[in-house]
This record gives C-alpha cells, structure tokens and sequence, in this order.
C-alpha cells in the first residue's frame, strides 16, 4: 500500500471516504497525530489495533467534532463532568463516562466506560464532521514508539500500512490529553497533559491525581510501556550530572544529545560543548517539543541525556513522559 500525506478539503473528502468504508485515516490533532476509525464500526476499529500492533485490552478515546455527539456515546454524564466539558472542550482533555450501547468492546476493550474528546485543531474538527460519525483513534504511533507530532513522523513510523494521513502541520500542544475519570465519585486524572491539575480544580473543586498507589490500573494504557526512542535515555538530576553523563556516553563512543531548555544549555556550555536539542523557553515550549526532540535524537543521535523539568504545571506532565520514555533511569 502506498501512503500519501494529504491536505486541503480534497484530503478530507478522501480521508472521510475511507472512514465511512471503514478504512483507518490518520488525522493531525492539537496534541499528537491519530489513527482513526469509525468509533461505531468494530471492524474497522480492530484494523486501528492490527495498524499500531496494539494490545486489545487498551481501550481507544473517541473523537467528536459537536458537544451534542457526547449524549450518543455516553449514557450517564454527571453535572460535574459536563462542566468540565464545557471549560475544556474542544481542548487538550479526554473525559471518561459511563459508555453508551451504541460503543462496541473493541472501542472500549470491554469496560463499562469511554473516553470522549473534541479536539480544537481546525483540521481534526473538519475531518470528523465530514466523516459524520465519532472517531476512534489513539496516537499515530507503532505501540511503544514516540507519538507522533507531525505528519512526517506517522509516515516514517507507518508508511505503507495507511493510505492517507492528513497533514496538519506541527501539534501546538504536544503531548496526549489530560485524560480524566468522571465516573467514579472523586474525579481522577489517569494520564495528566496539557490541560493541568490546577486547571482542572478550578472547574471541579477537587480532583485527584492518579499517584500510582491505586492498585487496580484504571488506564489501561498505564501498564505497558511508552514511548520508547530506538536509544538509551537518562533524566539527569542537574546539568553538572547531565555533563557527567554526557561525558561517560562519549567515551563510550555512543553520540550523545542533551535535551533541555534553552537557559539549561547556556549553563552547560559554561561547563562543556555538547550536542543538543533547544527545547524552548518556557515549558509550553518543552511541551510542544519534547515529542520531535526525541524523534530526531532516535534519528540522529545514540544516547539522550535530559533535563529534569521539575513537577509546577504542564513541566509535571512532560516529566511524566521523559520518565516513560527514559524508563525511569536517573544520573
Ligand atoms: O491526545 C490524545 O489523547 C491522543 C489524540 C490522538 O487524541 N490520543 C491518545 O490515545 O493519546 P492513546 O490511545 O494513545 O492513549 C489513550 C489512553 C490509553 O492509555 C488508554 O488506556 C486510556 O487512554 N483509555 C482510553 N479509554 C479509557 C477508558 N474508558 N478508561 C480508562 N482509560 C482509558
Ligand atoms: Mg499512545
């Protein structure tokens, strides 16, 4: 199968009639890219797993493109939840309610609820609406690689096994959605992104992270690996360890890049020249970046050395797949 990166209303018209004879279609999202499916049609929901080699017990997000499509998908939607989709949506969030009939079990891999997300990126709300039905998707990415933030990184990733990726440009965000449970009592952030914790108790009063004490994994997604790059990745404690690290990999003759912001990288160069990857300013910044920074260090580079962004804010959720991605290892 060839696959071509297509933009303007004649993608869509293609992409969506691919969608409706139930074909998968990749689509650009202000977080990462999708690969999506009629959330309605479970046989073309399971080419979504066969695409990425998904396991089939990690349920999908679905999308929408109108606030009304979330009472189709969802039989029980709290007062509290949908003020929260009424602060976020469309945004950087996914929301987790009780399921609607209308959800197959390939959708939700067998659980009673589903995620549902608006996406504000112009060309994913285009897309969907053309498609006129909810879209399942998760990131565009093979199962434990880097999700994908631009349109060359899905056709590097997935060439020759989708047939149409929309292009979108580069993801402002970044990284996934927040995605928060509203059907149990306590909201509960599973999966913290773009959309902060602080944020999100400003609309709910309380919320609760997911702190990794809870027993029963209520994402499934949280016990499988992420975001693996093809290299070795460390989180280093400060930039004196990061130069040490740095130093140690280039003896061992294996390339090293240092990843981290801008003002990181001025204090290292009073320390010593490295390779490296200007992740921006600010943590916004980092956030929209991290993704390509790892793909391009996979690409270019043999062992990744980065900042540690602390835990205020959005640094919080970036740290939260730096530590996927690094494996949780530390110098
Ligand atoms: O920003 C995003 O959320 C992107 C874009 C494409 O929308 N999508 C995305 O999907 O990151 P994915 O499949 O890569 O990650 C979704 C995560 C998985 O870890 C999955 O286990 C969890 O959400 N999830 C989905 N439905 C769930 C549910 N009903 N209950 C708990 N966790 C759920
Ligand atoms: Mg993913």
């Amino acid at each position: 199968m060839k696959t071509e990166i297509l933009s303007g209303k004649e993608g869509i018209e293609r992409a969506a009639e691919l969608i409706r004879r139930g074909e998968v279609v990749v689509f650009p999202t202000e977080t990462v890219y999708g690969l999506g499916a009629n959330a309605f049609d479970k046989d073309a929901v399971r080419k979504i797993f066969e695409v990425k080699g998904r396991p089939m017990d990690n349920p999908l997000i679905v999308h929408i493109a109108d606030i009304a499509q979330v009472d189709e998908l969802a039989c029980e939607v709290s007062e509290q939840a949908r003020k929260l989709m009424r602060a976020f949506m469309p945004g950087a969030i996914t929301v987790i309610v009780k399921k609607s009939a209308l959800i197959p079990d390939e959708v939700s891999a067998g659980l009673s609820t589903v995620g549902i997300r608006f996406p504000s990126h112009p060309v994913a709300q285009e897309f969907i609406r053309a498609c006129g039905v909810p879209i399942a998707a998760p990131s565009a990415n093979t199962s434990t690689k880097i999700s994908p933030t631009t349109a060359e990184h899905v056709y590097a990733d997935l060439y020759g096994k989708v047939e149409v990726i929309l292009q979108g440009g580069a993801c402002q965000v970044g990284i996934e959605s927040t995605i928060v449970d509203m059907s149990t009592d306590v909201p509960t952030i599973l999966r913290p992104g773009g959309i902060t914790e602080e944020m999100l108790a400003s609309v709910l009063g309380e919320v609760r992270t997911f702190s990794g004490k809870i027993v029963v994994a209520k994402a499934p997604g949280m016990k499988y690996k992420h975001y693996a790059p093809d290299c070795e990745m460390v989180v280093a404690e400060n930039v004196r360890h990061a130069a040490d690290a740095y130093t140690e990999s280039e003896k061992r003759g294996e390339n090293p890049v240092v990843l981290a912001r801008r003002d990181y990288l001025d204090e290292m160069a009073k320390i010593r020249k490295v390779n490296s990857i200007d992740l921006g300013e600010d943590d916004t910044a980092v956030m929209r970046n991290i993704f390509a920074a790892m793909h391009k260090a996979q690409e270019k580079y043999g062992f990744i050395v980065c900042q540690d962004f602390g835990d205020k804010g959005v640094a919080n959720s970036v740290m939260n797949r730096v530590n996927k991605a690094s494996g949780g290892k530390r110098v």
